[in-house]
């Protein structure tokens, strides 16, 4: 895909000085250069730069950051195009995440829509917004498996499994990068961070990992591997070290495995100054010591801290490092840029959008990501319900658009009051006290976390709801009415000193522009929840790490995931409150048997392209149309390298009439049932296999397959 372009590139290289070569490799930000544009603009005339960040802060995730300027862009754009000797222009890269100006889900709640169609058709809302504004490249989507809820940027990826954050990963980047990318509304997507930073040492942003191989080919690369099968154009590399190795310097990651076995022929930017951080890890000596291991390790676009510009001319002259090594990192990223069309077209296109139409989609992706996680019947509200609205979050609108939200407006996002107000037909009251909680038939609590709570350094050692939200929760239940909580939260929290004194538990996540509007019809029986748990839901904030696909102990009684009463911890066992792919309906689904329509099949069949058929029958019993998540598992009893006692293999979300009953099917073949090695290489081991079909991991409705 990119490749295509080499000869091209090759072409352009050849007119090439040393210099403008490295300035290819430079990746600004405007902001230095505020009150100098002289100088930047001279900047760009010698060449000197490949690509500008639109962001003023190195955590633009959550400080404040300026409006994009569209017309400053198209000037300097026209500096690198006109006036350059080169003529190359630049590209344009802004932390498009989860939204630009309309507001989507965070990301980790439009996994738990389980829903990729839909999260693609949003993804390509948000490149065109993005494209009107001239962003040409967003580093997104952020593909990082993460088992610690305490890690603020949790929010921004699609959680603890590899199956859901690979399907999230193909959706993202189908959505931004459409099926060409030089097509009116695509964009440039970024698989980030690579590789392992949901993995930092007890969530505390920009820390260590540990990570053996084979839980890096098993469970953190998969997501990866989709962006890059998906056509992914760049790849960012983490802050992170991996078992002492920084990613940003380890040719294993950005080389061996990323091109080697991933096939990746887009180029790896840095993360925000990730290449001079290789000598504060203490990997490198000094700047110069950075950019030649960076460059290297197989490190192309040096993010905004000028290692690259400032010491690569010098390392060649000393002949530490070749100008082969520099050509092929500047190739890659000609490559991106001829395949996007920036040469054809430097300034963006004005892709004309209809704003309703993506604040529609923004609210059934919300809709589809709420998780109802308990209800003892009093939702859905009668729409003559007197209700009592309290908590911290219900007038609140900024939250509710969460993290790495950098153009969307929290003044033209409702708030819970409003939204409830409109669609309340009974009397509908706010306080913030309870005062005179014995008018009302139901107290609707708008709980949760703030969006700083979480996001890129911002994450938390306790993760259970704080002691002033708990006192207010106790206060709701003892005046005996039935009490609805609602949670704003951008991550799971661990809700065992809380969830008891609900009647429900609507947990609405920050979920963009239209997260009011959806709990609103939602606790009215408007639209029927359908969401799902991307991550286990701990009981308490000690139980972490908690997650569903966790290989077995050889002590029996350690259970799977804490679920036998034995063995767990001495002061209680460890289930999870709610665990992996759980979430509730209005109405009821009953499963069928599942069933499994050959109970063997050979290695070499299945080498040779051969589908086992498994289904099972949901009956939709109840009085709602609805949409299920029917989920299937599998364990493969016994295997070299020994695996998960359930591992999610597939998923089909459907629609199902009351009173119908759907057949749903699926087809596991030879990428579906093996692992990889500690060498990468995959493999499919003869043996049993429990398939397990149901609404959550934690089903034994199963079949047996034998792999002869
Ligand atoms: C973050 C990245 C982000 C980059 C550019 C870094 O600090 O880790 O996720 O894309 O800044 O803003």
């Amino acid at each position: 895909m990119y490749k295509e372009y080499l000869t091209r590139a090759r072409e352009i290289l050849s007119d090439m000085t040393l210099s403008e070569k490295v300035g290819q490799l430079n990746q600004i930000t405007i902001t230095p250069y505020t009150g100098k544009t002289d100088e930047l603009k001279e900047l760009i005339r010698s060449g000197g730069v490949g690509s500008i960040i639109l962001a003023s802060s190195a955590t633009a995730g959550n400080d404040p950051q300026g409006h994009v300027n569209v017309e400053l862009y198209r000037d300097l754009q026209r500096i690198a195009v006109e006036q350059s000797r080169t003529g190359i222009p630049m590209i344009y890269g802004r932390d498009v995440i989860h939204g630009h100006r309309t507001v989507y889900p965070i990301p980790l709640a439009s996994a738990a829509s389980f829903n990729e169609g839909l999260v693609e058709r949003c993804y390509r809302n948000i490149a065109v917004e993005a494209l009107a504004d001239s962003i040409r490249w967003t580093f997104s989507p952020m593909l990082d498996l993460c088992r610690d809820p305490r890690w603020g940027r949790i929010a921004e990826g699609p959680g603890e499994d590899p199956l859901l954050g690979s399907r999230m990963a193909t959706a993202c980047v189908k959505g931004f990068q459409g099926d060409d990318l030089k097509a009116d509304g695509s964009i440039v997507a970024c698989a980030k961070h690579y590789l392992g930073y949901g993995a930092s040492e007890g969530g505390r942003d920009y820390a260590r990992t540990e990570i053996s191989d084979v839980t890096l080919y098993n469970y953190i690369l998969p997501a990866f591997r989709a962006a890059v099968d998906a056509g992914v154009g760049t790849v960012m590399s983490s802050f992170n070290d991996i078992n002492g190795t920084p990613v940003t310097g380890g040719r294993k990651y950005l080389t061996d495995i990323l091109r080697g076995k991933l096939g990746f022929e887009g180029f790896v930017v840095s993360d925000w100054g990730a290449v001079c951080q290789l000598e504060h890890a203490g990997f490198a000596e000094n700047r110069e010591d950075c950019a030649k291991k960076a460059l290297h390790a197989g490190l192309d676009l040096d993010m905004c801290d000028k290692c690259y510009i400032e010491n690569l001319p010098d390392l060649v002259k000393k002949g530490e490092v070749t100008e082969q090594e520099i050509d092929t990192a500047v190739t890659r990223v000609l490559c991106v840029k001829l395949a996007m069309g920036l040469f054809e077209n430097p300034y963006g296109k004005c892709a004309n959008y209809d704003k309703n139409v993506h604040l529609s989609n923004a609210k059934l992706l919300s809709d589809e990501s709420m998780v109802l996680l308990k209800n003892n019947g009093v939702l859905p509200l009668k729409k003559d319900t007197k209700i009592l609205l309290s908590g911290p979050f219900a007038e609140e609108r900024r939250t509710l658009l969460g993290t790495w939200t950098l153009d969307g407006s929290a003044e033209e996002t409702p708030n819970l009051r409003e939204a409830l107000s409109q669609k309340a037909a009974g009397v509908f009251r706010y306080t913030e006290e309870l005062k005179d909680a014995e008018d009302c038939d139901v107290i609707v609590l708008a709980v949760g976390e703030d969006y700083r709570k979480t996001g890129e350094n911002h994450s938390v050692s306790d993760i259970s709801l704080d002691g002033a939200q708990v006192e207010l929760v106790k206060k709701a239940h003892a005046t005996g009415k039935r009490v609805v909580g609602v949670f704003f939260c951008g991550r799971q929290m661990a809700l065992g000193n809380a969830a008891g004194f609900f009647d429900a538990i609507l947990y609405a996540w920050h979920c963009g522009s239209k997260t009011a509007c959806s709990v609103a019809d939602i606790l009215f029986g408007d639209v029927v929840p359908s969401g799902r748990t991307p991550v286990t839901f701990p009981q308490k904030p000690t139980h972490i790490p908690l997650y569903y696909n966790v290989t077995s102990s050889g002590r029996p009684a350690n259970g799977y995931y804490g679920e036998l009463s034995q063995g767990t911890y001495d002061d209680g066992d460890y289930a999870p409150l709610y665990p992996f792919g759980y979430g509730l309906s209005y109405t009821v689904f009953e499963y069928g048997k599942a069933e499994c329509a050959d109970g063997e099949v050979s290695l070499e069949e299945l080498k040779s392209g051969k589908k086992v058929t498994f289904s099972v029958e949901v009956t939709n019993k109840g009085d709602y149309d609805g949409k299920e998540t029917v989920q299937l598992y599998i364990s493969d009893t016994v295997a070299s390298v020994i695996r998960p006692i359930r591992e999610l293999k597939d998923y089909k979300k459907v629609f199902i009439k009351k009173g119908e009953t759907k057949k749903v099917e699926f087809h596991l073949g030879f990428g579906d049932l093996g692992f990889y090695s500690e060498n990468g290489d995959y493999l499919v081991e003869k043996g049993k296999f429990n398939i397990y079909i149901g609404k959550d991991c934690l089903t034994d409705n199963s079949a047996v397959l034998y792999v002869i």
